[in-house]
């Protein structure tokens, strides 16, 4: 080895890999599982991972796949993660690869994101120019929501049976260019809450309104005034989403129901302004109900945390993508009001979540005409490859 360029992958390493890990994203891709249901997928890559030497460990956190990979006498280790579970979505037809489960899709990408984490893990099987310890981190369930992939995975023992310094994780970015890289320290994307809000008053005829407390009314209220939440609480400079999702009540026009409720999206960027958001839809929907004589049952469930990517493990996979693409393809990622369970790792382990270009003319994320573009294949190969030899370099 004589310079940086020969020591770590570079995109051409898997130039003759292309047709390969084309292939296996397509069969990923007609072969869609539903979150906790991804036995094919984690049998898929299991049996790969042992074929190429890694110790591998099956039902982690449910249908986890944890590879590992020892080399050298380096004290260092780095867990990867991809995830690989598929959505409840029709795909359009017309691919020649398309689903083959009806009504299911990998609509999200994550055939791409199983795929190219696969192909770093041969790679790094084959070249082992590294000096410490690869996790290679195969995560179900991500679309799950509550009990999803990632915690699953943690409640398991993830992180006491499969120690690392840091963690890293990607996702494809629909609207950017394919190859080009969006990276942002600190918060990257949303915490996902949702709140559901029951007001009960008193029923009755709908031409004898004051003989019964209107639900109706009381939710209408706490409807127009959660449009002040963020507006009137949240400083301008930092950001926050509350929409209420659905409301419901009522049978018949001549009825003043019993009861109404809404169902409420609640996104921000921050611990303290999740805290606000919380205190002041709670203090909304309690004081609204009270001052028409109703009463209001609250169930605030908090979802995915923020992604917040450490500074030091950001820069790291900055210089990496930059070495990797050049300066020209990597750019400042915009905060993203979506969320994802990488958060719950991050809230363990310094680490990066990373955001890969899937072209500008990309279907977006969860559509039904979405497709992983395999031009990425190569790219996001090389770069765990890369990132795993850097982060594992001999001193
Ligand atoms: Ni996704």
């Amino acid at each position: 080895m004589t310079n940086a360029s020969n020591q770590f992958a570079s995109i051409s390493d898997f130039d003759d890999k292309a047709t390969e890990l084309a292939q296996t994203r397509q069969h990923l891709h007609a072969h869609p599982e539903l979150s906790f249901a991804e036995h094919e997928t984690a049998a898929f890559v299991a049996e790969r991972l042992e074929r190429w030497g890694y110790e591998v460990t099956r039902n982690v956190g449910g249908l986890g796949v944890v590879g590992r990979l020892s080399q050298g006498s380096g004290g260092r280790s780095i867990a990867i993660r991809a995830d690989m579970d598929a959505l409840l979505i029709e795909e359009v037809p017309g691919l020649p690869y398309a689903s083959r489960a009806p009504g299911k899709m990998h609509a999200c990408g994550h055939d791409g994101h199983t795929t190219m984490l696969l192909g770093a893990a041969e790679y790094l099987a084959r070249t082992r120019h590294f000096n410490g310890t690869v996790n290679l981190v195969f995560q179900p369930a991500e679309e799950a929501g509550k009990g999803s992939g990632a915690q699953a995975m943690i409640a398991d023992g993830l992180f006491e049976r499969f120690p690392c310094d840091a963690i890293f994780g990607l996702h494809n970015h629909p609207g950017a260019p394919v190859g080009s890289f969006l990276m942002r320290a600190g918060p990257l994307m949303a915490a996902s809450d949702t709140v559901t809000i029951k007001v009960t008053g008193r029923g009755g005829h709908a031409s004898r309104p004051h003989l019964t407390v209107d639900p109706i009314v009381v939710v209408a209220n706490i409807v127009m005034t959660l449009q002040t939440v963020v507006s009137r609480n949240i400083d301008p400079t930092e950001t926050a989403v509350v929409t209420v999702g659905t409301i419901h009540g009522g049978t018949a026009a001549n009825v003043i129901p019993e009861r109404a409720e809404i169902a409420v999206s609640v996104r921000s960027f921050l611990p303290r302004v999740r805290d606000v958001l919380e205190q002041r839809i709670r203090g909304v929907a309690v004081s609204i109900a009270q001052a028409h004589g109703a009463t209001v049952d609250i169930d605030y469930e908090r979802g995915y945390p923020v992604v917040h990517n450490t500074e030091a493990e950001t820069a790291f996979a900055t210089a990496v993508v930059t070495e990797l693409v050049g300066q020209d393809k990597v750019s400042v990622c915009p905060l993203i009001p979506g969320s994802e369970d990488f958060s719950y790792f991050l809230e363990h382990k310094p680490g990066c979540f990373l955001r890969l270009g899937n072209g500008e003319d990309s279907a977006i994320l969860h559509s039904p005409k979405y497709d992983f573009n395999d031009g990425n294949l190569t790219v996001g190969s090389a770069l765990w490859a890369r990132l795993a030899e850097r982060f594992l370099a001999s001193a």
